[in-house]
C-alpha cells in the first residue's frame, strides 16, 4: 500500500500542495517520498528514502516549480526503501514520470523485454516498467497522443494499479488509471486533484469523483475526463460531496483502524497472491536443503508460525519447529548450527526478541530467512532472503490483516515446497492453489454476511469473566489467535489449548454458562471436535462455534454459531476462520467501551526484550 497524489492548478506552484497532501496520506506508507513537477516542459524531481518530514528537511519538497505535479509516499513491496527505488520513476530520457500504488504482476517479463530493446532500468521496482513501456509504445507509434500511448501501454500491464503519469509530450495534463488500487479525483475552483484517498485533498475540497476499476482519467486545469481503459469510451460522472471530517476520512469512515484493517483483508490477500514466484522459489530452496527448520516469532506472528508448522508437515512432509522468539536462545541456542534454518516471521521486522533469536542463529552460522511486512526493517537487513507480506501499514495495535497475509504467504510457501518435494499429487496441488485464489472472496463473504451477527454475539457475551478458545489440528493456531485478540483488546481473561487437552486439566474450570469458542472447520478433526464439544456441554458450557456453512451436527449442539463458506481445505482454514474471531474481539472491546486501536500497556512494535 502506498499513497499517490497529483494536481493541476490554474495558477501557482503545485509542490507545496502535493507535499501537504502526501502528509495526509502518510498512513498508507512512509518509507520514502518523492514529488515531480512539470515546468516549461521540464520535469523536476525530488525524492529520497525516509519519512516525509525527514526528506523535506533535507531536500525542501516545496521548492519545485510548475503548476502541475505528482507525488508518492511509499510502502516498499518491490525493492528496498532506497532513493533509487523511491517514486516517481522515469523513462530513459526523463520525459515520462510515473507514480504508482499496486503491484505489476508481469513486471519481470516486461522488464526483460524492454531491456532487450535497449531500455536502462535504475530501480528494482515494478513501477519503473510503466515509464519505459510508455516510452517504448510512443517510440513505436509516434503519432499517438499521450492518452492513446498510456491506453496502449495499460493493455500490457497485469496486476493492480493506481497510476498518475506526467509527460513532456503534453505538459498540461496528468493521466491516471485504476485497477484494484483506489483512486479518487477532487475538484475545486483552484484546480483538479487525484489521490489514493479522500483525506489527501479534503482540506481544499470536499467535491470528489470516485474512479472505478478499468477507468482512465485525464486531468487538466479545466477539469477531468473519465474514459474506459478497454475501449476509450467516455464516462460521465459528477462529483459527490464528502461529509467526512479529515479524521474520519483517514479511517475511510470506519470508527477505528482495526475494523478498517479487518475489512481490508480481501484486498490484502489479493496482493499476497501476487508475490513473484522467484521469491517463493528461493525461500523454498533454502527450506528444502535444511536439516532442521525453526519458525521463530512472537505473539500473533507466532500463531502464524504454529499454523505454518501444520502446513509444511501436511503438504511438504517437512517437520518444522515453531518457537517463541523469546525462548529461542534458551531452548535451541546451543544446538542450532550451520545445518539449521530459521524462518523468522514478524510484522514489524523490529521485534527485539525476534531479532535477538535471529542474531543468535546467525552467530552459529545458521541460515536466516524471513517474512515481514516492513521492507527495509532490521529483519530484512539481517536475513539471507526475505519476503514482504504486502499488507500495507497496519495502524491498529492488534494485528489482523498482517496475520492473514502472513498465513497466505506461508501457505504459498508450503505449496511450493510440496511441489518441489513431490509429496502430494498434482491434482491436490491444483485444487489447493485454486482454493487459495478464492480466499479473498471467501473472507469478503464472511465479513459481509456475519459481521452483524458477531456484533450481537459480542453484546451477549461481553460481560463474561473468562473464555476458552479451542480447536484441533491446525485450528489450534486459529484458537490461540482468537484468544489473544479478545484478551488484548477487550481485557477478558481467556485460555486457549488444543481441544484434546481439556480432559487433562482445564475442563475443571467449566461451570454453567462458561463460554467456549470452538473453531471447527469440517476437516479430519471434525468428529473428535464434536466429542470435545459434548464434553464441554455436559458441564454446562455455552458453545460458540465457528463452523462451515450448514454444518447441522454442530448447529444442533452450539448455543451460537458463525458460518464460514463451505469447502475450505484444512491447511488454509486459519485464514478465513480467524476473521470471525477478529470481529468478535473488536466488537466486544467496543461494547465494553475500550479503544481497540490502542489497548493499554501495549505497543505496535516491541523493541525491548
Ligand atoms: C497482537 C500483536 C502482537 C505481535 C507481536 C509480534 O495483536 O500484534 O502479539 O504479533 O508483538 O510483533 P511482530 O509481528 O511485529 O514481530
Amino acid at each position: 500500500m502506498c499513497g499517490i497524489f497529483g494536481c493541476v492548478l490554474k495558477e501557482g506552484n503545485a509542490a507545496p500542495i502535493i507535499h501537504t497532501s502526501l502528509k495526509r496520506l502518510e498512513y498508507r506508507g512512509y518509507d520514502s517520498v518523492g514529488i515531480a513537477t512539470l515546468n516549461n516542459k521540464e520535469i523536476q524531481i525530488k525524492k529520497d528514502q525516509g519519512k516525509i518530514d525527514e526528506v523535506h528537511q533535507r531536500l525542501d519538497l516545496n521548492n519545485l516549480e510548475g503548476n502541475i505535479g505528482i507525488g508518492h509516499t511509499r510502502w516498499a513491496t518491490h525493492g528496498a526503501p532506497l532513493k533509487i527505488n523511491s517514486h516517481p520513476h522515469t523513462d530513459c530520457k526523463g520525459d515520462i514520470v510515473v507514480v504508482h500504488n499496486g503491484i505489476i504482476e508481469n513486471f519481470l517479463e516486461l522488464k526483460a523485454e524492454l531491456q532487450n530493446l535497449g531500455h536502462t532500468f535504475v530501480s528494482k521496482t515494478d513501477t519503473e516498467v510503466m515509464a519505459h513501456l510508455i516510452e517504448e509504445t510512443q517510440k513505436q507509434n509516434p503519432k499517438l497522443t499521450f492518452e492513446q500511448t498510456v491506453l496502449e501501454s495499460l493493455k500490457r500491464i497485469e496486476g493492480s494499479y493506481a497510476f498518475a503519469i506526467l509527460s513532456t509530450q503534453e505538459p498540461n495534463k496528468i493521466i491516471c488509471a485504476r485497477n484494484e488500487s483506489p483512486l479518487v479525483i477532487g475538484i475545486n475552483n483552484q484546480g483538479v486533484f487525484c489521490a489514493s484517498d479522500v483525506p489527501a485533498f479534503l482540506s481544499v475540497t470536499n467535491q470528489a469523483v470516485m474512479i472505478n476499476n478499468g477507468e482512465l482519467v485525464i486531468l487538466t486545469a479545466e477539469g477531468y475526463e473519465i474514459k474506459k481503459i478497454s475501449d476509450a469510451s467516455p464516462i460521465t460522472r459528477t462529483p459527490i460531496t464528502i461529509e467526512w471530517t479529515p479524521e474520519m476520512a483517514v479511517k475511510q469512515g470506519y470508527p477505528h483502524f482495526m475494523i478498517k484493517e479487518i475489512h481490508e483483508q480481501p484486498q490484502v490477500l489479493r496482493n499476497t497472491l501476487r508475490i513473484q514466484d522467484h521469491y517463493l522459489d528461493l525461500l523454498c530452496t533454502f527450506l528444502d536443503r535444511a536439516n532442521e527448520v525453526f519458525l521463530v516469532a512472537c505473539g500473533t506472528s507466532y500463531h502464524a508460525c504454529l499454523a505454518a508448522s501444520y502446513m509444511f508437515s501436511k503438504l511438504a512432509y517437512l517437520p518444522t519447529y515453531p518457537v517463541y522468539a523469546s525462548e529461542f536462545l534458551e531452548q535451541h541456542g546451543k544446538s542450532v548450527n550451520i545445518d539449521s534454518t530459521i524462518l523468522a516471521v514478524s510484522q514489524s521486522g523490529e521485534t527485539a526478541d525476534t531479532i535477538a533469536a535471529v542474531a543468535c542463529a546467525q552467530q552459529r552460522a545458521a541460515t536466516v530467512l524471513s517474512l515481514t511486512n516492513v521492507i527495509g526493517s532490521t529483519l530484512t537487513r539481517i536475513s539471507r532472503v526475505y519476503i514482504g507480506t504486502q499488507a500495507g501499514p497496519e495502524i491498529g495495535v492488534a494485528a489482523t490483516k498482517t496475520f492473514t497475509s502472513q498465513l497466505s504467504v506461508l501457505a504459498q510457501l508450503a505449496l511450493k515446497l510440496a511441489k518441489k518435494r513431490g509429496k502430494i499429487s498434482q491434482d491436490e496441488i491444483d485444487c489447493l492453489e485454486e482454493k487459495l485464489q478464492e480466499l479473498p472472496n471467501v473472507v469478503d463473504t464472511i465479513v459481509t454476511t456475519q459481521e452483524e451477527k458477531i456484533k450481537q454475539l459480542a453484546k451477549k457475551y461481553s460481560d463474561s469473566k473468562i473464555f476458552f478458545f479451542l480447536g484441533r489440528g491446525i485450528s489450534t493456531a486459529t484458537a490461540f489467535e482468537g484468544r489473544l485478540k479478545l484478551m488484548e483488546i477487550a481485557y477478558i481473561p481467556a485460555i486457549a489449548f488444543p481441544a484434546g487437552e481439556s480432559k487433562h486439566g482445564p475442563i475443571s474450570l467449566v461451570e454453567d454458562g462458561f463460554p467456549v469458542v470452538f473453531v471447527c472447520p469440517k476437516d479430519d478433526t471434525h468428529k473428535t471436535t464434536i466429542s470435545n464439544i459434548m464434553e464441554m456441554k455436559a458441564r454446562g458450557a455455552h458453545i460458540i462455534a465457528i463452523i462451515e456453512e450448514g454444518d447441522q451436527d454442530i448447529k444442533n449442539l452450539a448455543e451460537d454459531y458463525i458460518e464460514v463458506p463451505k469447502d475450505i481445505p484444512a491447511v488454509l482454514s486459519p485464514i478465513p476462520y480467524s476473521v470471525p474471531l477478529q470481529l468478535l474481539a473488536y466488537y466486544t472491546a467496543v461494547e465494553k467501551g475500550y479503544d481497540p486501536d490502542m489497548p493499554r500497556n501495549l505497543a505496535k512494535s516491541v523493541t525491548v526484550k
